[in-house]
């Protein structure tokens, strides 16, 4: 059995997640709006990440007869500074959802939900993956400050990220 608040909180979760995707996607377009291709495709590639994860917590709650309520997503932020200032805001995105994925573990392991806390260790190390990811991008940016070519030369090579369907996370 799911209790009640693990649920809820899962359900949080899911909508969190589907939030993620929309600010990648707004990340996108800004990226496009600058012509930077490769930034933009990187983005694109992240929103379709963040609506797996989403579809990870609804499948998994419907697995373990959970009652799914999506809530409301809120608009994502619109406008940055830089793209470094994208970065940045990704990654300090991230560590927030560690955070929520860490409270979680938590939770489980409160209410002795092994299953769930089986579950959610696939996000356990996702995140570090993500933070890692943001920041490396945001600490590549720093580096290469206002310089054109350089920012030419990443966008170059982002433009080769493909998204990769994740394996099926443990079952319950
Ligand atoms: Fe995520
Ligand atoms: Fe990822």
């Amino acid at each position: 059995m799911i209790s009640p608040k693990m649920t809820a909180t899962m359900n949080k979760q899911a909508t969190a997640e589907f939030y993620s995707a929309y600010l990648y996607l707004q990340m996108a377009a800004y990226f496009e709006s600058l012509n930077l291709k490769g930034f933009a495709n990187w983005m694109r590639v992240q929103k379709l990440e963040e609506q797996v994860h989403g579809m990870k917590f609804f499948d998994h709650m419907v697995e373990r007869g959970a009652e799914v309520k999506l809530g409301a997503i809120e608009a994502p932020p619109e406008k940055w500074e830089s793209p470094r200032a994208v970065f940045e805001a990704a990654y300090q995105h991230e560590v927030k959802v560690t955070g929520m994925i860490n409270n979680l573990v938590n939770l489980a392991r409160q209410e002795k939900d092994h299953a769930s806390d089986a579950f959610l260790q696939w996000f356990v190390t996702e995140q570090v993956e993500e933070e890692a990811n943001t920041k490396k991008v945001a600490q590549q940016l720093k580096w290469i400050g206002k310089e054109g070519s350089g920012l030419f030369m990443l966008d170059r090579e982002l433009a080769t990220r493909t998204f990769v369907m994740p394996a099926a996370a443990p079952g319950p």
